[in-house]
């Protein structure tokens, strides 16, 4: 493709350029003067390349280079050449050539940076509100490039198999994806409200009814949650839908798609990737999305505390708790205080005590909790623990599911802690049977684990009005190295098996008419069998770019409070455009 300013990239540059004609154009990156010589690296998309002016070969070079400033943007024009051996720069792969132009061209110049490019310490704050200052940066390009690739590599994959690419809706209903939504105010039917999309779960469901067979769609989705390093309210998913199919095939077609995705980053990763299912992922590691490439797996001690003399193990066991442990390496010697933080730390994550025994190197074994143990008992626990000197057990008692939270963070902390996690390790799972309920303290009643249109397994229908709780779900997680990439399921194409789960989740037949009844009717008109998946993009490119954030890869982010520091939005409207949308704040500024 022909450009006016310029005819190749930096990068492209190597010796065999040396004695030809180039045309390039970019940024000054850096601009040393040694003695009258200029030295200038030059930046454009694809990497540097040093441009050098001697007022001995070039007097009007050497006068115009001599003026610029770091991010002046220049077009340069001459012969390369091969670099002096000393000045040769191995970190770069234009280190061995160079350029003493005959014309350079100044196309804008540029202000001082609020912040210099090279430094890796300035503050994600400053980097947001000049953020497209901050994509200048190497290792941003270097994100964006990344993620460009496995965009293309999935696209590729999707539509090789004969996917086609569908775009649906900004403006439509609330769908129930379980987070809050981002309501937008109608202007031309006062008092109404659209919502943005959680997810294209709906359309692409209806695009099945529709008979699209297989869709997907690289989808902008929005969810109005708190915010953490892998969430932001607006993110992307790699949405997918299929007919005709059940869980192995949904399963079998992501894998594909992610030894194509990870192969774009230069990571090979092999499928079948290992299933385990959500009991013993929980059960295990504490988790639904289990961090597999360490050990410290929690083990039940319910029967022995419940058989103890401890009476408050034995009151949350009757009240259908629960007591677990796990068994940390290396520890005994911990000081009081250490402990004391321990013990704090479960009780920040929700624990209401901690209890422990501490196998001591000499040999001495000590507990605050042996007095209400017998002998076998207590040697039953070292059994489960193949507890080794050195070692310390900890014990929490509570509800199953306070109780997994805490040790699977517990394992998390001493995992990351005691440096037992092979950060080399790309380990990729699937977590299968999920609940198809589960019981929401805060509503009072039952709530869908994943959405209310997951297809319950088929074992297990008749419970759906008896025993919502042990329902299982045909849904599946997919997790690597400790972190939800995506998820999905097998839905439920029947309209009458639809109404009795959104019955089981408290939903009248007033609300499902209200909020469903366009799905439920659509049902009506032959539906096939389907199901599907969504990945999160960002997710996924953060973890194959090493990045502590998904913000890192996203161009333009929101910082924690869900805010954009560059164009500062949220911000206020006028009263005009309020009354336009038919509203009035609640809550006005004191003008
Ligand atoms: P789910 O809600 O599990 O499923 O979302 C799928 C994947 O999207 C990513 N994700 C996010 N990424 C960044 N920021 C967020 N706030 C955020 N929320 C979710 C995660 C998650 O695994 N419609 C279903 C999919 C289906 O059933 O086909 C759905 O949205 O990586
Ligand atoms: P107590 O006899 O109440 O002092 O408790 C003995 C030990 O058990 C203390 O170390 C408590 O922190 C611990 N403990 C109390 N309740 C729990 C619980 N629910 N889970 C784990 N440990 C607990």
């Amino acid at each position: 493709m022909e450009l006016a300013y310029k005819k190749q990239n930096c990068a492209q540059l190597n010796e065999t350029f040396i004695e030809k004609d180039v045309m390039l154009a970019g940024w000054a990156s850096t601009i040393r003067d040694l003695g009258g010589i200029i030295f200038v690296e030059l930046r454009d998309r694809t990497g540097l390349f040093q441009i050098v002016a001697d007022p001995q070969i070039n007097k009007e070079v050497h006068e115009v280079l001599s003026k610029i400033k770091p991010e002046y943007v220049i077009q340069v024009e001459g012969k390369v050449s091969k670099r002096p051996d000393e000045t040769v720069n191995d970190k770069i792969s234009t280190g061995k050539i160079e350029m003493y132009p005959t014309k350079v061209t100044v196309l804008a110049s540029a202000q001082t940076l609020p912040f210099i490019l090279e430094d890796d310490n300035v503050s994600e704050d400053i980097r947001l509100k000049y953020r497209y200052l901050d994509l200048r940066r190497e290792k941003m390009m270097k994100n964006f490039q990344l993620r460009h690739d496995i965009v293309k590599a999935i696209r590729n994959y999707l539509n090789d198999l004969d996917f086609m690419e569908v775009e649906t809706p900004i403006l439509m209903n609330s769908t129930p994806e379980g987070a809050r939504d981002y309501l937008v105010p109608s202007r031309l039917h006062d008092g109404k409200f659209y919502a943005l999309p959680q997810s294209p779960q709906v359309f692409k469901q209806l695009l099945m009814v529709s008979g699209f067979e297989k869709y997907y769609q690289i989808a902008k989705c929005f969810r109005d949650e708190d915010l953490r390093a892998d969430r932001q309210p607006e993110f992307t998913q790699v949405d997918i839908e299929m007919s005709f199919v059940d869980q192995d095939n949904v399963i079998s077609m992501t894998e594909g798609l992610i030894e194509n995705a990870f192969k774009a980053a230069n990571v090979e990763v092999k499928a079948p990737f290992r299933r385990i299912t959500y009991k013993e992922a929980m059960e295990k590691y504490g988790s639904d999305k289990p961090d597999t490439r360490f050990g410290l797996e929690l083990f039940d001690v319910t029967d022995i505390m419940e058989a103890s003399t401890f009476e408050a193990f034995k009151a949350v066991i009757a009240a259908g708790g629960t007591v677990r442990a796990i068994k940390v390496p290396g520890i005994a010697n911990y000081s009081r205080k250490d402990m004391d933080d321990v013990r704090n730390l479960a009780i920040s994550f929700g624990a209401k005590g901690l209890a422990w025994v501490t196998y001591m190197e000499s040999g001495e074994v000590k507990s605050p909790v042996f007095k209400f143990l017998n002998e076998a008992q207590i040697e039953e626990i070292a059994k489960r623990a193949d507890a080794q000197k050195g070692d310390i057990v900890f014990f929490v008692a509570d509800k199953p599911k306070v109780v997994f939270d805490v040790l699977g963070r517990f394992r998390l902390y001493f995992g990351e802690k005691l440096n037992l996690i092979d950060k080399n390790l790309h380990d990729l799972l699937w977590v299968v049977d999920f609940p198809l309920f589960e019981y929401s303290e805060e509503e009072d009643r039952y709530v869908s684990v994943h959405h209310p249109f997951t297809a319950p397994a088929l074992e297990d229908m008749d419970k759906l009005e008896t025993d919502k709780g042990s329902v299982r779900s045909i849904a599946y997680d997919i997790i690597y190295n400790g972190n939800e990439l995506g998820g999905g399921s097998i839905r439920i194409h029947n309209p009458e098996t639809q109404k009795v789960v959104f019955k089981a989740l408290g939903l009248s037949e007033e609300d499902i008419k209200l909020k469903f009844d366009f799905l439920v009717k659509a049902f009506e008109y032959g539906t096939p069998p389907h199901g599907g998946i969504a990945l999160g993009l960002d997710r996924l490119v953060a973890l194959l770019t090493r990045s502590n954030s998904i913000r890192e890869v996203i161009a333009f982010p929101k910082n924690s409070q869900a805010k954009d520091l560059m164009n500062d939005s949220p911000s206020d409207v006028t009263e005009a455009q309020l009354r336009e949308l038919h509203l009035k704040l609640r809550n006005p500024k004191l003008v």
